[in-house]
């Protein structure tokens, strides 16, 4: 539960998710309870098959729960996803081939069939963000997995969201480039102040990005525990050397060996 007087971006009460197909009924969330903050960075952390991505597709209005509320915002997904309050960045950066950098950060504000709020920083500064500045020009298979990444992150902050969900966003890259963008993820939440919902197999990646990390356990797929992390604001790779930050791997460990 949040602090009183915290406004929720996220509730979900009692969520239930069922898919039904031929052989059988699979319960992928069950009697779900979460509040995540406005403004929060909440890690979600899980064996395969917990409901992670499921959740996720809950808050984006994708799927609806079969039983129990989400709302964002105090109000149904639709509205949310209706207003675009909504980025998604998946494992799969899936950015248009024809496009450079620059056009598929463009995209989502050009092919909108409603007005779109743009964000106050336009395409070009949001690849400056994420780190892109002087590759704007680049198409896809001149980039690198991380920066194919970066753009993917600018693309889903284009149109302003106030919500942003990343489902394994850096699972396919390599430690080092994994690394780098988790601390750069970091300084672009903290700048933009905006809501984040991470999913990640990574102990470390879910102990180094979250102010507290979800952990969930599968079948049926369902919240195990909230774990608070207590590490500084400011992080940099050194704090994974911390004794602080050691202890709280090693709990994170020790209930997902259980989960
Ligand atoms: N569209 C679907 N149809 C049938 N079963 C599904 C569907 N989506 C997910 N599932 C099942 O629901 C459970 C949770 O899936 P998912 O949310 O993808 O887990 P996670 O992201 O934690 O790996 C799994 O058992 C998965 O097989
Ligand atoms: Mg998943």
């Amino acid at each position: 539960m949040l602090e009183p007087g915290v406004q929720p971006a996220v509730s979900c009460r009692n969520v239930q998710v069922r898919f039904f197909t031929e052989r059988r009924t699979v319960t992928a969330l069950q009697g779900l309870n979460l509040d995540v903050a406005q403004g929060e960075f909440l890690t979600l952390l899980g064996p395969s098959g917990c409901g992670k991505s499921t959740l996720l597709r809950v808050v984006a209005d994708l799927i609806a729960p079969n039983a129990g509320e989400v709302t964002v915002f105090g109000q149904k997904p639709e509205a949310a996803r209706l207003r675009r309050d909504i980025g998604f960045v998946f494992q799969d950066p899936a950015l248009l081939p024809w496009r450079n950098a620059l056009q598929n950060v463009e995209l989502p504000l050009q092919v909108a069939v409603s007005r779109v709020r743009r964000a106050k920083a336009s395409p070009r500064e949001l690849l400056e963000l994420v780190g892109l500045k002087g590759s704007e020009k680049a198409y896809p298979h001149e980039l690198s997995g991380g920066m194919r990444q970066r753009v993917s992150i600018a693309r889903a902050l284009a149109s302003d969201p106030k919500i942003l969900l990343m489902d394994e966003p850096f699972g396919a890259l390599d430690e080092i480039t994994r690394d780098r963008l988790n601390e750069e993820l970091r300084r672009v939440w903290r700048e933009l102040g905006i809501t984040v919902l991470f999913v990640t197999h990574s102990i470390h990646e879910a102990a180094y990005l979250g102010q507290r990390v979800l952990m969930m356990a599968a079948n049926p797929g369902r919240v195990r525990t909230m774990v608070p992390v207590d590490l500084p604001a400011d992080r940099t790779l050194a704090t994974r050397e911390s004794a602080a930050f050691v202890a709280l791997t090693s709990e994170l460990r020790r209930v997902l060996e259980t989960c």
